[in-house]
């Protein structure tokens, strides 16, 4: 491998080395309330109105989503024609958890220790989920400086106080315990000599609350659930895909119908709670984008519980974020954690401009970089343009050895390909990284449907119509404890009436009162990057 930038990226590097110095001096100023409005407006994907449709079934019918997400919302699903017997189940258990990422193995922990008979389903493996590629930290206001409440603020307002209060009230009072919780399992938190938690800043926090493990926080994290999972003899049954959700004859959630990824074969979960952890939808690369997502996140809890009769909240937002790889071709799309930001890096154009705030909330940062992008003062690579990361500011700031020591995968990532970020600047463009909208849930993690718990990033209203860096980590442990606990209490009054499908047959019958025509089935399961004829 030679060292892959051309000669005109070059020539621009020595313009962003020209102006470092004097970039470094003074920062950026931020934007006004009515500066960002007007660019998130022309600039952010969500505005694009031409890449969303009507869903014209089901709870949020008149309501618009991502086309793509129309399209397996309203499609054919997957057990239709089958021929099913619900009544001899292959699992029987009181809590069935879909999803084996960071918030279904933190609710089967929680259920497991409330002493109810728990089980996890994963489509792939347990950890193979975006908790596992979750960089930069988990935000908590644990520190003397700070509160729950200058927590509650800035969600808030990073998600234009669109969302749920209830929701962001329990992230925020819950995230000292959750991060606590984290540290006592076994997490190995950045600390310093004297065994404080080293805590950074994120775009758009007004405390430095963000806890990492170098920028590998979410692979730490997963590490330690994954080991407490298989502590506790919890059963996993993985490589196995949940395709649909039984429902008893009272209108309760009731189990599953599972399919087996390797062989087809048909499963039977019965359950007395059931609890949606499937994560996100970046595999379903909207308008276009490349995505920082793991390669099971296909909105298959969304399809689920929306067939079987659950609303959706913000299921129009999207979170695209800043830093995506925009080149080396052979990471394209892949994070470049905010960290790197929040570590002094700043965004620099072709001449070495700094064109704006390098913490701005996620939806400003990300359109700020469209937008110079579009105005042609991006940097021409062979693969697409994009914008400097002025990395090598990170060493300036912090004295040499930082960058190695706070951002070994970043480093360790781009060294692959002989780009040594702690010299030159990166390029990055922005990446679809996260939901922000899914399904609604109460406080008790209940969605419409009773005995349907949802944690994660399966979730829509915890973070309005923007997440902030960090609050992912965190709602997933405290959403996924939350659901956990709260399912394995339920259970034990739990009495299941018959088991049935007749939701499915109801949502076939809507789609076709409505004249959809479709050949689609879903949930999705899995992307599909066969060439296209
Ligand atoms: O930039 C990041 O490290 C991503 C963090 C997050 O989405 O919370």
């Amino acid at each position: 491998m030679s060292f892959p930038y051309t000669e005109e990226m070059m020539e621009s590097i020595k313009k962003v080395e020209a102006t470092r110095a004097a970039r470094m001096a003074t920062e950026p100023r931020r934007m006004t309330a009515e500066e960002k409005d007007a660019l998130l407006e022309k600039y952010h994907p969500d505005y694009n109105l031409d890449s969303f449709a009507e869903i014209i079934v089901g709870p949020n019918k008149g309501q618009k989503a991502p086309k793509e997400l129309v399209e397996l919302l309203q499609a054919n699903s997957r057990v239709k024609g089958m021929d099913l017997d619900l009544t001899n189940p292959d699992y029987d258990v009181d809590v069935l958890v879909i999803g084996g990422g960071g918030a279904g193995s933190s609710a089967a922990i929680e259920a497991n220790e409330a002493g109810a008979n728990v089980m996890i389903v994963t489509k792939l493996r347990i950890g193979d989920a975006n908790t596992m590629m979750a960089e930069g930290g988990i935000q908590a206001a644990d520190k003397e400086n700070d509160s729950p409440a200058q927590h509650y603020l800035d969600v808030m307002g990073g998600g234009h106080f669109a969302n749920v209060p209830e929701l962001v009230k329990k992230l925020v009072c819950d995230g000292p315990s959750a991060v606590n919780w984290l540290n006592k399992l076994g997490v190995l938190f950045d600390k310093d000599e004297n065994g404080n938690m080293i805590t950074t800043h994120g775009g758009g926090t007004s405390r430095k609350r963000m806890h990492a493990a170098a920028d590998y926080s979410g692979a730490e994290i997963m590490r330690v659930l994954r080991d407490e999972v298989q502590n506790r003899n919890i059963p996993v049954v993985d490589f196995t895909a949940a395709i649909e959700l039984i429902k008893d004859t009272e209108g309760k959630a009731a189990g599953a119908v599972l399919q087996n990824m390797e062989t087809g074969e048909i499963l039977i979960a019965r359950a007395k709670c059931v609890v949606i952890a499937t994560g996100g939808a970046g595999r379903l690369h909207y308008q276009g984008f490349p995505t920082s997502n793991h390669y099971g996140a296909t909105a298959d809890g969304l399809v689920l519980a929306y067939r079987a009769g659950a609303s959706l909240l913000y299921q129009d937002t999207l979170q695209y974020h800043p830093t995506g790889v925009a080149f080396p071709s052979q990471i394209y799309g892949a994070l470049v954690t905010e960290k790197v930001r929040s570590m002094g890096a700043m965004f620099c154009n072709a001449e070495g401009e700094a064109f704006m705030h390098p913490l701005e909330t996620r939806d400003v940062a990300a359109s700020g970089v469209i937008r110079e992008v579009a105005r042609g003062n991006g940097v021409h690579t062979p693969l697409r343009d994009g914008i400097w990361l002025d990395t090598p500011m990170i060493d300036a700031i912090h004295g040499e050895g930082t960058l190695e020591k706070r951002l070994p995968g970043m480093l360790r990532m781009y060294m692959r390909y002989d780009i040594d970020m702690r010299k030159v600047p990166i390029v990055i463009y922005p990446t679809l990284h996260y939901q922000n909208g899914g399904i609604h849930i109460t406080e008790d993690g209940m969605s419409d449907i009773e005995n349907l718990y949802v944690a994660g990033e399966a979730v829509g209203g915890i973070h309005g119509r923007n997440r902030l860096m960090g609050n992912s980590l965190l709602d997933i442990i405290v959403f996924g404890r939350n659901a956990g606990q709260q399912a394995g209490k339920k259970c034990k009054e739990v009495t299941l009436a018959e088991p049935t499908l007749s939701h499915v047959d109801s949502f076939a019958a809507e789609c076709a009162e409505a004249g959809i025509k479709t050949d689609v089935v879903s949930p999705k399961v899995l992307p599909d990057y066969r060439r296209q004829k």
